[in-house]
């Protein structure tokens, strides 16, 4: 589902990153490990075709993510990878519905309600599709950015340090939520984090 090949990734003529070959397989929950600065979020974005590398190849699902163009690259993660990003990035002065029917617009779906209320239910946010999502506390806002990762459902779940701002009860709550999110979808999941609660959830795992 995921194939790495000759991975670099230089700012300013130092290399940041470096993963000489890597594969996922489809559905499997994979972590990427690594001390700050270690080059865990340059890796996340160049999957998800949000930076390009310096050079090598990322393959995502049979498709070449580093050989797209720029908008075509924005429609293959609008449609197929769900992200994320440990800066929430929620559109705060609309309603958490609107933050999900935006998700589904920019993948190019119709407005679909019933999906939204599918998942906020399994998130156990039911209740807040109407909620300002500026309003809403920390833990929620949470589990919103989980239901926007994948309320279309993707083939690939990004999530970069989705617990290390979290206490321990609501870390293994997000964790639950994003593995039981992706398996619902059939979804590969990769977490990076420097988060060592975690490690032992995770058979397999990048070591940046
Ligand atoms: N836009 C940029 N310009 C120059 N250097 C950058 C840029 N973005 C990241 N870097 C450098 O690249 C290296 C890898 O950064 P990256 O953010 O991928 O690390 P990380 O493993 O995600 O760290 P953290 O655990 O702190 O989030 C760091 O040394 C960082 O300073
Ligand atoms: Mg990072």
């Amino acid at each position: 589902m995921l194939e790495i090949r000759g991975l670099r990734h230089d700012y300013a003529g130092r290399t940041v990153l470096s993963v000489p070959s890597w594969d996922v397989a489809k559905g499997d929950a994979s972590l990427v490990l690594g001390p700050s600065g270690s080059g865990k979020t340059t890796l996340l974005n160049a999957i998800a075709g949000l930076a390009t590398p310096t050079a090598g190849s990322i393959r995502v699902a049979g498709t070449e993510v580093t050989g797209l163009a720029p908008a075509a690259r924005d429609a293959f993660r609008a449609r197929h990878v769900g992200l994320v990003l440990q800066t929430l990035h929620l559109i705060g002065v609309v309603s958490v519905r609107e933050n999900l029917r935006l998700a589904q617009r920019l993948a190019g779906s119709p407005v679909d309600d019933a999906r939204i209320d599918e998942v906020l239910a399994s998130l156990g946010i039911a209740g807040l599709g109407g909620a300002r999502a500026g309003n809403i506390s920390v833990g929620e806002a949470q589990r919103v950015a989980i239901a926007r990762a994948v309320v279309n459902r993707p083939s690939l779940i990004l999530a970069d340090e989705p617990t290390s701002a979290l206490d321990d009860a609501n870390c293994a709550k997000a964790l639950a939520l994003l593995l039981d999110q992706a398996a619902a979808c059939g979804a590969t999941l990769l977490v990076a984090t420097h988060d060592n609660r975690i490690r032992g959830r995770f058979e397999r795992r990048l070591e940046l």
